[in-house]
């Protein structure tokens, strides 16, 4: 992706109103902010309007709350304007309306744009409601890049002028690392739950990686397409013909010990993936196996990693993610992480800075490794190069 005319650094801001959508879907637990990894990393967009620009306008969408036109408290930006406004020491704030947006501040944010009809359909109407009274957008909303939505996608023939901020900069040239001559061996590593949310980038990934290190539910389904037991464990009936497939495949590398929660009796176990029983549910890789992705892992140029290989929030079954973790971090190879769930896991053991680059993204990240490309900032690219 070429983004020589649409960097941030290649506008003339002076005068401008900028309206800047940025993703600030962050955990939030009772108003409280769990990570604000997002925010801290938007902010050097964020200072560089303030001091170029006339005025900013910032939306962000938090969670997914019904589009109903209605302010529902529970999906309010209230916390984030409030924690943008700790990180700036100045206040910030909340735009209601569509019509309160365009006060005269220097700075304001929009209430979650999910509230606002037409969103989700990427109306053409409330996107031009959103440029009317800006000169300039400026899209940093990485994690949302692959959302063709109303804030993200419309909105950029709206307003005459169109770029992208740092942070979308940032993840790019962050991301050719491992896509464009990648340094060999390629190691991924592919967690999560479901492999029906995964498959189009598995399948991807498979062309180039030279090993990709399954984990999680989603290696569940696999396991059953080669005729496994697997016992109580999750997976996707409608997928096991796919997961066939992939099994079949020698770039895939499955753990062949698992982390089983025997659910008779409620206790813990390590065994051979051969030897789960009908009463047993697969809730982590086992030790044996993380010895055998350790030689892959310590071989490796280059890794990236997305997803949890097991059900980390119960400690219980957290071993697998974390020492994945803890390999990735002591590797000599350019290492990449992606997706909340894998920040999480690697800030929960204080390894955040052990790896070369976290991505702020999931869905965006796992879609721009499939396709190279993600529609929002393809748009923006075309506005900009005719
Ligand atoms: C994310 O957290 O992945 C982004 O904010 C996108 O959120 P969405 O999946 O609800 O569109």
């Amino acid at each position: 992706m070429d983004l020589t005319n649409s960097n941030l650094s290649s506008f003339d801001l002076i005068g401008k109103r900028v309206l800047l959508r940025v993703d600030f879907n962050i955990p939030i637990r009772d108003d409280e902010i769990l990570n604000d990894e997002r925010m801290v990393r938007a902010l050097p967009t964020i200072e560089y309007l303030l001091e170029h620009a006339k005025s900013l306008r910032i939306i962000t969408h938090r969670g997914r709350p019904q589009e109903s036109g209605k302010i529902q408290p529970e999906f309010s930006v209230k916390p984030i304007a409030k924690r943008l406004s700790q990180l700036l020491d100045i206040p910030i704030p909340i735009a209601n309306s569509l019509e309160d947006l365009d006060q005269a501040t220097k700075i304001i944010m929009l209430e979650n744009i999910r509230f606002f009809n037409g969103e989700k359909n990427n109306s053409k109407e409330l996107a031009r409601q959103l440029g009317k009274s800006s000169d300039i957008y400026i899209m940093d909303a990485f994690g949302t890049a692959h959302r063709k939505q109303a804030s993200t996608f419309a909105v950029i023939d709206s307003i005459s002028e169109a770029g992208v901020g740092f942070l979308v900069e940032d993840e790019l040239k962050a991301l050719k690392k491992i896509l464009v001559n990648p340094e060999k061996p390629l190691i991924g590593i592919i967690g999560g739950s479901k492999i029906s949310t995964k498959i189009n980038v598995i399948d991807s990934l498979t062309s180039y990686v030279d090993k990709l290190i399954i984990g999680g539910a989603l290696a569940n389904t696999c396991y059953l397409a080669m005729g496994k037991n697997i016992g109580k464990s999750l997976f996707e009936e409608e997928y096991i013909e796919v997961a066939k497939k992939l099994t079949e495949n020698n770039k895939i590398v499955l753990p062949e010990n698992v982390v089983v929660l025997d659910t008779s009796n409620d206790s813990v176990l390590e065994k051979h993936i051969d030897n789960v029983e009908n009463h047993e549910a697969i809730c982590d890789v086992g030790r044996k196996s993380l010895d055998y992705f350790q030689k892959h892992i310590s071989s490796a140029k280059t890794v990236f990693w997305n997803g949890p290989l097991g059900k980390f929030e119960d400690s219980r079954f957290s071993e697998g993610t974390s020492e994945v973790a803890k390999l990735m971090s002591q590797s000599s190879a350019y290492s990449i992480i992606g997706g909340g769930e894998t920040i999480t896991s690697f800030a929960n053991i204080n390894l955040m800075n052990s790896v070369n680059y976290a991505s702020t993204a999931g869905g965006a990240f796992l879609e721009y490794i499939e396709n190279k490309s993600l529609p929002c900032i393809d748009k923006i690219i075309k506005k900009n190069n005719g």
